[in-house]
């Protein structure tokens, strides 16, 4: 039954210019290296900052995961997402963000792209609360099996424009809310980026852009070297 936010209460009727869609779970017809070049280009990173032990929330197949460990001696990525059975070969584990199967402070960068936390918004009937506790849990699991000093990376995340039209986008109160107890209990630094192109509602698929309804961010979550300093202490 639905617990009441009418915001949430429908899929809505729009065609999207981004790359958001879940449709994009499978990649079907991306090679690995196409993945691993929209890994680079939405995250910013460089392939010289992947020496390093890194695990990837929301993997799909895990293809940027196995391209990089095939490529790059000093890397290591682990890849979780729930869809996918576990594979040692690949180094792909079954799991969702909210209960990540690491030990604490396992990796020096944890990323997620197109996943964690605009998956983490469906499905559309849940309330806002619960959809916040999901997200809030999903980014403290990922802020605890980072290390000290050691960062995570949220690629493309979609905040909302018109939250009454326009039910797909995480509404910026709640990302807000729980990147600031992210500041904190932890005393991060956050950056965000924009990260264009902006998503705009069509009337018809292929037709003019009627209206701006999101943005996306790169959002770079830097985790002190002393995570248990709290803020004001
Ligand atoms: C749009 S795909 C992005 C795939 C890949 N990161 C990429 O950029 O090509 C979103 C992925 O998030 C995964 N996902 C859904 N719920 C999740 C959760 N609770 N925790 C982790 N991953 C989740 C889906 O199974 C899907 O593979």
């Amino acid at each position: 039954m639905s617990t009441g936010n009418p915001q949430f209460n429908q899929k809505p009727n729009l065609h999207e210019a981004s790359t958001l869609s879940e449709d994009k779970t499978l990649n079907e017809g991306e090679s690995d290296e196409e993945i691993f070049k929209n890994y680079l280009e939405d995250l910013k990173l460089k392939p010289e900052n992947l020496d390093k032990k890194i695990l990837d929330v929301g993997s799909a197949s895990a293809q940027f995961g196995k391209w990089v460990n095939e490529h790059y001696g000093g890397s290591e990525v682990f890849s979780l997402d729930p869809k996918h059975e576990s594979d040692k070969i690949i180094k792909r584990v079954k799991g969702g963000a909210e209960a990540i199967p690491f030990k604490d402070e396992t990796f020096d960068l944890v990323i997620s792209n197109g996943a964690i936390p605009n998956v983490l918004q469906t499905p559309w009937e849940e309330s806002l609360e619960v959809i916040k506790e999901r997200i809030r849990n999903s980014l403290f699991e990922m802020m605890r099996v980072t290390k000290p000093g050691g960062e995570i990376r949220l690629g493309r995340v979609s905040r909302e424009m018109d939250p009454s039209d326009h039910p797909v986008f995480i509404p910026d109160s709640i990302l807000n809310t729980i990147l600031e107890e992210l500041k904190k209990t932890y005393a991060v630094e956050i950056e965000e980026i924009h990260t264009p192109p902006d998503i705009y509602n069509y009337d018809e698929p292929g037709g003019e852009p009627q209206k701006l309804i999101g943005k996306a961010y790169l959002i770079i979550i830097h985790k002190p070297f002393n995570p248990n300093t709290k803020s004001g202490s």
